[in-house]
């Protein structure tokens, strides 16, 4: 190789390298606040607490209700709302008016005292089997006009713990209604084989004056979640769910038809599921909760007519320019050298939250900074055109945590607060 065609060929790497350097560099992605987030911003600046909050878009969530009554209409149900994934007595009592519903699934006995008080009229149905204590406790505290022994149904999973809850039912002197929970497929415990089904029917029969069978929940949301294809498709998830739930039924109706009666609770589903069970005429009634606000793990192609319906809302602290790191300093230009996405840092009012950035766009938190629930570093573009004291807007990935970690949730309307609900008291 002479010198000349030597240079030629490193002139050649350079820009080779340079060209593919140029197509790793991140883009530019920040863009300033759509409309409906700049009306937000607005209303917060003038009428908010100025601290990180939980908003409830009251006209998308309006919207979601219809998606799921329009659903639940087709397929000749009722509808149960989840409690837990909608964790405020206000949230909860406007779904359930729009939605004209009295049906709720608990899961946790201090949120179950407070319905019973609240919603005297309820019809509620337990989510999970609690230990037998737990429901001691509920009759404890219980006051007001809600009847246990005829609106409350306790989901019970075992021979064993039917045994304990019997107990306490002739303890107290009154009459348990029990659901019992079928492993449709999750595998997270429920009567999987007829042997134990046979079992905790014969002691309900057995003992009627303490225990009344009022029917069947089989959870599915393994139906609607993850890639088809891997596990089978949703279709062929949702059959086998059916078969296993519809055995279950056959059984218990053929070899125990004095318990059997058409006013039985025949719960399935939730958010992820609910639609396709409108194919199915065996249930009763499906549970959804989520679903009506949407956080961004129910980004799922069954709920794509949903909208996203809940933000966490909080104020910029500081605005600090391109992103500097301690002990590295002047060297940290390297960083916002090469990604735009790092020329603008700001400091919000809390973070670290079970939550990702949603407007302004192309907002992003920095895990080499470190995340922080006090003043979280947030880094974006300037394109981005935050200032201090303007709201960064978040998405939760999940409600039912999140929720509760923000005191009163601010329903929004028209991009104008209208109310504000508190969120159940844990304990
Ligand atoms: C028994 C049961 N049913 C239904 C649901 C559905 O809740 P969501 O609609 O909030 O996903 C859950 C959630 O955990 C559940 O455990």
């Amino acid at each position: 190789m002479n010198r000349r065609t030597f240079m030629l060929g490193s002139a050649g790497m350079s820009a080779l390298l340079i060209g593919g350097a140029a197509l790793l560099r991140p883009g530019d992605r920040g863009s300033p606040y759509s409309e409906y987030f700049r009306m937000l911003n607005k209303e917060l600046k003038a009428y908010g607490p100025m601290r990180p909050v939980m908003l409830i878009d009251l006209d998308r969530l309006d919207q979601n209700i219809d998606v799921v009554l329009q659903s639940v209409r087709r397929g000749g149900k009722h509808l149960r709302l989840v409690e837990k994934s909608l964790p405020s007595p206000g949230l909860l009592a406007y779904i359930a008016k729009r939605a004209d519903t009295r049906r709720l699934m608990s899961f946790h006995q201090p949120f179950l005292n407070h319905d019973a008080q609240t919603f005297p009229s309820a019809d509620i149905l337990l989510g999970k089997p609690l230990p037998v204590r737990s429901a001691e406790l509920f009759y404890q505290r219980h006051k007001g006009a809600f009847d246990p022994s005829k609106q409350l149904q306790w989901l019970l999973d075992t021979p064993q713990r039917l045994q304990q809850y019997l107990s306490l039912a002739q303890g107290l002197g009154t009459r348990l209604r029990v659901n019992i929970e079928l492993d449709v497929g999750l595998h997270r415990g429920g009567v999987s084989d007829k042997e134990q089904l046979n079992q905790m029917l014969t002691l309900i029969s057995a003992n009627g004056q303490h225990l009344e069978f009022s029917g069947f929940m089989g959870y599915d949301p393994f139906v609607g979640m993850g890639v088809p294809g891997i596990l089978g498709s949703h279709q062929a998830l949702f059959e086998k769910v059916m078969a296993i739930y519809t055995g279950h039924v056959n059984y218990a109706r053929e070899n125990f038809a004095s318990l059997w009666n058409d006013g039985l609770t025949l719960n399935t589903a939730g958010s992820p599921s609910y639609r396709i069970h409108e194919q199915e005429h065996l249930s009763s009634e499906v549970s959804v909760g989520t679903a009506l606000l949407k956080p961004t793990h129910y980004d799922l192609p069954s709920l794509s007519e949903h909208v996203p319906a809940v933000y966490i809302a909080t104020p910029v602290i500081k605005s600090t320019g391109p992103v500097n790191f301690p002990a590295l300093d002047g060297k940290s230009s390297l960083f916002s050298w090469w990604d735009p996405n790092q020329r603008a840092t700001f400091f919000i009012y809390g973070g670290n939250w079970m939550a990702e950035p949603e407007s302004p766009k192309g907002l992003q938190s920095n895990e080499l900074y470190g995340r922080s629930s006090n003043q979280e570093m947030i880094n974006g573009s300037p394109a981005v055109a935050l200032n201090v004291e303007d709201q960064v807007f978040l998405r939760p990935t999940q409600t039912e945590f999140v929720l509760l970690q923000f005191g009163d949730l601010l329903a929004v309307r028209g991009g104008k607060i209208v109310e504000t609900w508190p969120v159940y008291d844990q304990g």
